[in-house]
């Protein structure tokens, strides 16, 4: 193998393990915690504060969740800019997929870096003026219909690009290598992406009381 082309293969190894670990273990971690706005803004902030009190979190945020996101989305946005796109040429269901897997990692992006302005920075600002109630705040900035019809679009990005991303990482890594295999692997995922779409909008929903059940105080 030429060096170019070993340096590709490490460098594409390494773009799709962090698409997992970490940051795909983030995600999931991440719905399941913001799913306790169900049981309302106590239970909720509780969830929160354990979180942001956990010692040396500082350092868990950089290393485990904003420098492999960086470099995921550095490493992916030069894969969007730098490859191919061919659905016109081959219009099967899988270049679609390839398609949206980069469609939704920018859209995954420029939601991101809107959210933590709005919930991290806002945060640390706050922090300064006493104690920041997050529940309230997610429920003010869901309040604005847009608002909430831009989280789903964006909740819905990250938990397609993860679910696809996963269907091909499974390909990548060896562990689905038969056709059938991969087909039965496409049903699995989507039931995934499925569950996690309805665990994210049912949370942003309970924050206003809108998902049934929820108190939305
Ligand atoms: C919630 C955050 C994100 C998660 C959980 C995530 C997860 C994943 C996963 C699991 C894969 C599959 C890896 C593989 O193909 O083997 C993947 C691929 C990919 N990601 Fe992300 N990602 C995220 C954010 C982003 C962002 C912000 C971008 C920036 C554009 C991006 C761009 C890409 C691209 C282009 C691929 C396809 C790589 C290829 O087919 O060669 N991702 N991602």
């Amino acid at each position: 193998m030429v060096e170019y082309d070993k340096r590709a293969f490490i460098n594409r190894r390494v773009h799709s393990l962090l698409g997992l670990i970490p940051v795909g273990l983030f995600l999931l971690e991440h719905l399941f915690m913001n799913a306790h706005a169900m049981h309302g803004s106590e239970i909720y902030n509780g969830r929160v504060e354990f979180l942001v009190s956990l010692p040396f979190v500082w350092a868990l945020e950089l290393f485990f969740i904003f420098l492999p996101l960086a470099l995921h989305a550095l490493y992916g946005l030069w894969i969007v800019f730098t490859g191919r796109w061919n659905t016109h040429a081959w219009r099967t269901e899988r270049n679609w997929s390839y398609v949206l897997q980069r469609i939704s990692g920018v859209v995954v992006l420029a939601y991101v870096a809107w959210h933590v302005w709005q919930t991290k920075v806002w945060s640390l600002q706050a922090a300064a003026g006493g104690h920041p109630d997050f529940f309230v705040r997610m429920q003010d900035l869901l309040a604005v219909p847009w608002v909430l019809a831009l989280y789903v679009v964006g909740v819905g990005a990250a938990v397609y690009h993860f679910a696809n991303g996963m269907w091909n990482f499974c390909i990548t890594w060896g562990v689905t290598l038969t056709r059938a295999s991969q087909q039965r692997a496409i049903w699995f995922w989507a039931l995934v992406g499925l569950v996690l779409f309805v665990l994210g909008v049912s949370s942003l929903l309970s924050f206003n009381g809108l998902w049934p059940d929820s108190p939305g105080i």
